[in-house]
């Protein structure tokens, strides 16, 4: 008898995949890459239990599987959907899916202010990126919208929770790579908030990573808070030799400056290695990095250039084409 193990084979949007059981959609549709991707707000590899708060990653399960072809009644989080052998899913080729996403971006909007022009994550952001490709140009909310005061958490943290999403990932974070759980979420409802327990300052040495990992503007770096538009500086890979972590991350430079570092991301937006607070906060000058050479931006940045593709109307005459 062979041991290896049998694989299930996934069709998304017309492009198949072959993958192990156990599988979420999503993985399997990264595993093709492209289009075929749900966005993902809240869903983080590296963080265990992640996943399943947001409904960005929705999509419809045309075929549940082979032996059973029935498709699915309602459509799915693909974040915490595992596939079965024959299954067919419809992400942007869904009608149903696209207009799901809209009402989640209208929701996830509901209470979010308009920020942009003066929020650090703006250039960077997940949310502007999903309501640009996902939104529609209009709220149909009509209420008064819920405001907190900007809150400091610890030396280096600032919590605008205005800007939070409720996606848990920071929370995971804290709990998952620092030693005391010192922060998560309160209350309920539309009352929820992140708050540190009991006031609490949030000083592990990795807990600047809940900035990386937040996908809004919601926790800001004080040391790069205002600095700069992120588009303005200069992204390059660099590292150095540190006694807690990899010490692999990314320098944004204006002109000779270190302005901020964060940690090295993928394509989707998430940090595969995460940083201690010293190489985070401390270290900007260039002589304590060893400089690799510029940062390819990933797809997940407006920054990116050619992120947005613009549909050129026909008839339209292309000047300076040599
Ligand atoms: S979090 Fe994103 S969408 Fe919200 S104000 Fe900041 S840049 Fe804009
Ligand atoms: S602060 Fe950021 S990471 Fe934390 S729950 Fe809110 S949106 Fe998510
Ligand atoms: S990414 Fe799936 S529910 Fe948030």
């Amino acid at each position: 008898m062979s041991d290896q193990i049998q694989k299930f084979t996934v069709t998304i949007d017309g492009k198949t995949v072959q993958v192990d059981p156990g599988t979420t959609i999503l993985n399997a549709a990264r595993m093709i890459g492209g289009n075929v991707v749900p966005p993902a707000m809240c869903y983080y590899s590296s963080l265990k239990g992640s996943g399943g708060k947001c409904r960005t990653c929705l999509v419809e399960v045309s075929k549940g599987s082979e032996k059973d072809p029935r498709p699915m009644p309602k459509l799915v989080a693909s974040c915490s959907t595992t596939v079965m052998d024959g299954m067919e899913v419809k992400n942007k080729s869904s009608e149903k899916v696209l207009d799901a996403r809209k009402g989640v971006v209208e929701f996830l909007l509901i209470n979010h202010p308009l920020d942009c022009p003066v929020c650090d994550q703006a250039g960077e952001c997940h949310l502007q990126d999903l309501a640009f490709e996902h939104g529609v140009g209009q709220s149909r909310y009509e209420f008064e919208r819920r405001t907190f005061d900007k809150v400091d958490l610890g030396e280096y943290i600032k919590l605008h929770m205005t800007r939070c999403i409720l996606c848990y990932r920071c929370v995971y974070t804290a709990n998952q790579l620092t030693d005391n759980r010192e922060h998560g979420v309160l209350k309920r409802g539309d009352a929820a908030e992140i708050s540190t327990f009991i006031e609490k300052n949030l000083h592990n040495d990795f807990i600047g990573n809940v900035i990386d990992v937040c996908p809004v503007g919601a926790l800001t770096d004080k040391t790069f808070r205002f600095r700069s538009r992120v588009w303005y500086t200069k992204p390059m890979d660099a590292s150095c030799s540190c006694d807690k972590c990899s010490g692999n991350a990314v320098l944004w430079m204006i002109g000779d400056e270190i302005a901020r570092v964060t940690a090295r991301k993928d394509q989707y937006g998430e940090v595969k290695e995460f940083i201690c607070n010293d190489c985070r906060f401390n270290k900007k000058e260039k002589s304590q990095w060893n400089i690799e050479g510029p940062r390819k931006i990933s797809r997940h940045s407006v920054i990116s250039a050619n992120h947005y593709e613009r549909e050129i109307p026909k008839h339209t005459v292309l000047l300076n084409k040599a």
